[in-house]
This record gives C-alpha cells, structure tokens and sequence, in this order.
C-alpha cells in the first residue's frame, strides 16, 4: 500500500489536518515558530483536557488508594542533586565536524553525520535539564531548573501526602503537569518536544511485594488505553535492556505504540526501588518512612512508576482513531475518538440560515450546551458541515430542518455508521446522553425513525 491510500495515517497527514482544524499548531507560529514547541488549538485543547480528564479519572476518582498533587514546576536546586538528574540526566551529544549539525550518539544507526555524512566527534553527555535563574541576579547561586519530570514533586511531598490523607501502604500519588527537556534531537510532531506534560503515578509499597505491584501496574495501564479505544494490536510491552535502565530504575518496561514512523515509547513503566526517597532523606535530613502497624518498624516504601505522556497519549488517540473512506466517490476522513474524548460531542446544524430555523436550532444548541461540548454550524451545505465534524471526530450532528418547525423533532446522525434517526427536539438531551454513555443507536426512542446519510 502507497503512503497517499485511503486508510492509512502518516504524520504528514495529521499534522497537515491537525493544524487545518484547529487541533495543533507549531508554537509562535507567526514568527516562524520554535523547534520542538506546539500550541493546542480550540480542538485540540478539548482533546488533550479530556484525556487528561479520563486518566485522572482512572487514577484518583474512581480508587481508594489513590490521591492527587499539583506541585511547582521550579523546586529547590537540590531536589535534582538528590535525585541524580544534575549529575546522570544526560544524553551523549555528537557534532558532524563538516556541517555543524548536532546528534543524540544512541540514535544513530552508523559513525557518521545522518545529514552530510560527514565525520562526528567524540560523544560528550549534554545535561537535559533547562536552566533559569530566581530572582535579579543571573549567578549561580540563584540557578534553578524547569523540572525534566513531575515524579520530583510526588517524591519530596511523600510526607505531606501520607500524613495528610492517613492512607496505608499500598497507596499511590498522582500528578499531571508540564516537564522541559533540552532534547538533542526532536521530531515527529509531538512525539518528542521541549516542553510537554506527563502524567505520573508514583504507588509506594512494602518492599518485597514490589514485583507484584509492578506487574499489576502494567496490566492497569494497558487496560486503560485499550478502554479508550486504542487497537489491541498497536500496543505492545518492550523490556528495558540493563544498559538502557534510567539511573534511578531497577526494572522497566515501555508501553509502546505503533507510530507511523514505527513502534516507539508510549509510557514507561519502573520499579524505582526505594531510590528517591532514600536520596532525599539523605540530602534533606528529613525522614521519608512509613511506620507499619504489624511489625511496628520504619520502612522506606519502594515505588512503582507508571508514567505516561500527556502528548503521546494524543498523538497515539490521534492516530489510532485516524480514517479515511470512500463515500459517494468522495474522499471522508475522520476520526473515530471514544465519545470520551471527543472534542465537541454534538454539532447543532440548521439545515438553512431562515430565520425560523436558526431560533429552533439556537433554542436546541443552548438546550445542549450545559450538558455537552456543543458546536454551532449554519455555514455550507449541510454535507461539507458533516464532514468537517467528521474531521473533528464529533460522535453527533443535530440537524434541524423545515419539518423539524413542523413535528418538532430532528435528525441525529452518527459519525462513524452515518446512520440517521429522527426524535422529538424535547428528547434529544437525554437520547444524546445515553448514547454518549455507550447505548447502541439502532435502539431508538418511542417513534422514532432510522435511515441512512444520503438515503
Ligand atoms: N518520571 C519518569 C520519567 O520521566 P520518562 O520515560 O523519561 O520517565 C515518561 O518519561 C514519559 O514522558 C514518556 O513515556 C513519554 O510519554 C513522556 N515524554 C518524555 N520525554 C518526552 C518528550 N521530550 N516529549 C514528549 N513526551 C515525552
């Protein structure tokens, strides 16, 4: 199959559709944007707020032994001489001594500039970590770093979070926000930038039952994708080799995706042993232990780390749900997202811009709007209208016609079936919302009516 066939998703397809309809777009765009940074656009911003919405759903609200963090981005300088990422969080750098183009040593497949071809120099280990200053004066004793990770956070709160929540052992914390990385080498559109978001859990448990608990997270994590949607096929688990283990991790396994440009890191799931907390009982003087009850004894927990991206897990959705068909000798693309993570939820279209229809479907769109993300549209022709909700992957589009001033119902049809069924405008919230929730479309409300787009 040729790259440009119907069905099959390529970056250049997506970034062109994303940045198109308001998903994601490079970041300063006006001024020639910056390497490696993006911008979530109207679209794309409901998307990653609903993905972030089911994880923390999954990891906080619906578990007893869970609670959630929001820690500062800048922490104390000391956090990362603890944590070992101002000595270890490095990559080893390579610069092509003909054309000056700078490389990550461990990606290259030969000895040589991928570029020109040129010779490279020794590799040096170049830290990650961005720097800025507090305060003034730029010196150095006023350096601090944008955090690389939000595990730091979790780690350094793990008393504030024990005594306060009085959960026991084992109980997991929570985060979701920003890290920055000075990457050498960036790309693929989101896969790998500057700046990105992570959502980490870090579950601390009694040393010896870490195994259990790290084989237990793999499966959660795994599950939580697929119950989103993603193809069982295009996931799979990939063991970290002892060379590759980060400094602070005794086992790992990466959930990868199958990316256009190939299978590549989703998430990584590790066994940090009892390595933070003892570096930052060491370097803060503070003790981090739990006491347990049984053996009435001081433990250091040792965790288990399920951490994911926040844009990866987009990009991944953005993928999998990607579709191009045939329709009526035309081109349809969409994208197939859970009704979770739709975007906009119900498009309201009224079938012409006549006054007595706008009321009726002005009156309907504010109806909807307290229950879903709604969107108004009375541009076009009512098919080019679908498409570009099927462009936004909306699971619904309300269309309100002549008859509709008549009987007072409309047409609902369904993005992926284009299917159409026809109920009372006084049933729609409710038909909306069960179908929304997962009941099937071919059971319809009482006088209810189902045909096909284009029928
Ligand atoms: N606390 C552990 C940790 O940060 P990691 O494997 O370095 O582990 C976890 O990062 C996840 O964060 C990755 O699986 C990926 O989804 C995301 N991530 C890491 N670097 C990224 C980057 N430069 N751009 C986008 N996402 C990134």
């Amino acid at each position: 199959m040729t790259e440009n066939k119907p069905g099959k998703v390529t970056m250049e397809k997506l970034v062109s559709l994303c940045q198109r309809r308001g998903f994601i777009f490079p970041s300063s765009d006006i001024y020639g944007g910056l390497s490696a940074c993006w911008d979530y656009g109207p679209v794309g911003v409901e998307l990653k707020r609903n993905v972030k919405e089911s994880w923390w759903r999954a990891s906080v609200q619906e578990r007893d032994d869970m609670v959630g963090l929001d820690t500062s981005i800048l922490m104390n300088p000391r956090v990362w001489e603890a944590s070992g990422h101002v000595t270890q969080f490095s990559d080893p750098l390579v610069e092509c001594k003909d054309c000056h183009q700078r490389w990550r040593a461990d990606d290259l497949k030969e000895n040589k500039c991928p570029a020109c071809g040129g010779e490279l120099t020794d590799p040096q280990q170049f830290n990650l970590m961005f720097k800025t200053f507090m305060g003034p004066v730029e010196e150095a004793a006023n350096v601090v770093y944008l955090r690389p990770e939000t595990a730091q956070g979790i780690f350094v709160n793990f008393q504030n979070a024990l005594n306060t929540s009085r959960k026991r052992l084992p109980f997991g914390v929570a985060q979701i926000g920003k890290a920055f990385r000075n990457e050498i080498t960036t790309g693929n559109f989101i896969f790998r930038s500057r700046e990105f978001e992570q959502m980490e859990i870090e579950y601390f448990v009694k040393p010896g039952t870490d195994d259990k608990w790290f084989d237990y997270w793999v499966e959660e994590r795994l599950n939580w994708y697929y119950g989103l949607g993603i193809k069982k096929e295009n996931l799979r688990l990939r063991e970290h080799g002892k060379d590759e283990l980060a400094h602070y991790s005794q086992k790992c396994f990466d959930i990868e995706y199958n990316f256009p440009m190939g299978w590549a890191e989703l998430e990584g799931v590790a066994n940090r042993g009892d390595f933070d907390l003892k570096q930052h009982m060491e370097y803060s003087g503070k003790g981090l232990t739990y006491l347990d009850e049984e053996s009435k004894e001081h433990v250091v927990p040792y965790v288990i780390e399920p951490s994911a991206g926040v844009d990866r897990s987009v990009l991944a959705l953005l993928c999998d749900a990607y579709d191009e068909e045939i329709v009526n000798d035309e081109l349809r693309v969409l994208f197939h997202f859970h009704t979770d993570l739709a975007p906009i939820k119900v498009a309201v279209l009224p079938l012409s811009r006549k006054e007595n229809l706008s009321a009726l479907a002005k009156d309907v769109y504010a109806d909807l709007r307290p229950y879903f993300m709604t969107q108004y549209d009375d541009t076009q022709a009512i098919g080019r209208r679908y498409r570009r909700q099927d462009e936004l992957g909306t699971p619904y589009c309300v269309t309100i016609d002549f008859q509709s001033l008549e009987d007072k119902m409309a047409t609902i049809r369904e993005r992926d079936t284009m299917n159409q069924i026809r109920v009372s405008v006084a049933a729609l919230k409710d038909t909306l919302q069960a179908k929304l929730a997962g009941e099937d479309l071919f059971v319809l409300p009482e006088g209810g009516v189902i045909w096909k787009e284009g029928d």
